[in-house]
């Protein structure tokens, strides 16, 4: 494998023991990918920070390579945690404090102590063609398909050596070879609100694990960036996809042709009413209609949903029994309360949480059983992750639950 000066200084330890060990991880990772050289990223996103994570011997990694000198040396963005450091969730206290030391080791390797999935929403976006090293698999299939950057699935260690060294192994989705779609999902039925492009989302990503689907027939539906995001995101986690086509949607697949590179032998498969009907049954597991725990926003919510929640509680006042968490970052939920979204949603009972994730929080400790949702990706991790049974539908449907404990459909 090539290494230039600049590799080679690193990995004979000039910039310091941190940046040696992460040069370390990332020349491994070429080996294993068979990488033939390296490439300069511009920004880099770590993930897998939460303590069911990284559990306590990796707090004690991340605060040795603090210590032993590693520093970012691109913009480097951290991922959601277990914990909402601007209030007391009645989280047990032998969770939160080690969950805060991770949160701080990554800060004084000059990380963005901003925690989100989505942290493209506010002042990370990376560019076309760009290439990157984020972790997140919501976020990845995100950059890569609708922002056409060039991403691979990073996982939180390596996307931290990228971070620390500057570069990634040139492989995968950074070689054009690599982002040719790989089969034809033909839309023929209605697809409408962000349910339903999680339920699709769950139901493609299942079916075709890490192959790129490439969708025809979804630009009639003009789908938002939000419903776009939480697509990516049901994909991500029912299989293993780091990038769709949508034809007419997404920058890489202007045609049919484009977004297959030329190739021409491909299965097409019907995405109609039947399909996505499974999606949602692949999604529900709910077995008591009394729902006890509502959250909603995962991936986090943009500014846009949060309003949106705001509107529909104005005004109303969630059942007593019943807990309501809307999750968003830092920086949305600061613009929330500038606008009056976060009063509303916080006389209505519910709780706006900040830079939380549930399924890589412990919830489940406070004695919740049946959650609601319209997150594709917490339905599909939360039964098995925090041991909920799930309903799965519209944030109305979500809401509905919150007032009056019960789900219908
Ligand atoms: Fe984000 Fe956690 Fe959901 S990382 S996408 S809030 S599972």
């Amino acid at each position: 494998m090539k290494l230039n000066d600049d590799q080679k200084m690193m990995l004979d330890g000039g910039r310091g023991e941190g940046a040696r060990i992460a040069m370390e991880m990332i020349v491994a990772i070429a080996n294993v990918y068979g990488a033939e050289d390296l490439i300069p990223i511009k920004s880099a996103h770590c993930a897998g920070l939460s303590l069911k994570s990284h559990g306590l011997a990796g707090m004690r990694w991340v605060e040795d390579m603090a210590a032993k000198g590693a520093r970012v040396v691109v913009p480097t963005t951290m991922n959601v945690v277990g914990v909402d450091r601007s209030r007391d969730l009645g989280l047990p206290k032998d969770w939160v404090e080690p969950q805060m030391r991770i949160e701080k080791g990554y800060e004084a390797m000059g990380c963005f102590g901003t925690s989100s999935c989505v942290p493209y929403y506010y002042s990370f976006l990376p560019k076309f063609g760009e290439h990157i090293a984020w972790a997140e698999s919501s976020a990845v299939v995100f950059t890569n398909s609708v922002l056409g950057a060039r991403d691979n699935r990073e996982g939180g260690p390596s996307a931290w050596a990228a971070g620390v060294t500057g570069y990634t192994p040139n492989y995968g989705l950074h070689l054009d070879e690599n982002r040719r779609g790989g089969i034809r999902f033909d839309i023929t039925c209605d697809i409408n609100g962000i349910a339903d492009y999680g339920a699709m989302g769950n139901f493609i990503g299942k079916m075709v694990g890490e192959k790129i689907p490439v969708l025809v027939g979804l630009d009639k539906f003009k789908p938002t960036t939000e419903e776009l995001v939480y697509m990516g995101a049901a994909m991500a986690s029912a299989g293993g996809v780091a990038m769709f086509h949508a034809v007419g949607v997404t920058p890489e697949a202007p045609t049919v042709e484009a977004a297959f590179g030329g190739i021409k032998d491909y299965d097409t498969v019907e995405f109609g009413k039947k399909e996505l009907e499974q999606g949602y049954h692949n999604l529900t597991c709910g077995k008591s209609r009394d729902v006890d725990f509502v959250a909603i926003g995962c991936p986090h919510m943009s500014l846009n949903q949060v309003r949106q929640i705001a509107e529909m509680l104005d005004g109303k006042h969630i059942k007593d029994d019943v807990t309501m968490w809307v999750h968003t970052n830092m920086a949305i939920k600061a613009m929330a309360r500038e606008l009056g979204y976060l009063q509303k949603i916080e006389d209505a009972g519910a709780v706006l949480t900040q830079d939380l994730c549930v399924v890589l929080s412990c919830p489940e400790v406070l004695g919740f059983h049946t959650l609601a949702t319209q997150s594709p990706k917490m339905a599909f991790y939360a039964p098995g992750n925090n041991g909920f049974d799930v309903w799965y539908g519209s944030e109305e449907k979500c809401v509905k639950a919150a007032l009056t404990g019960r789900w219908e459909d």
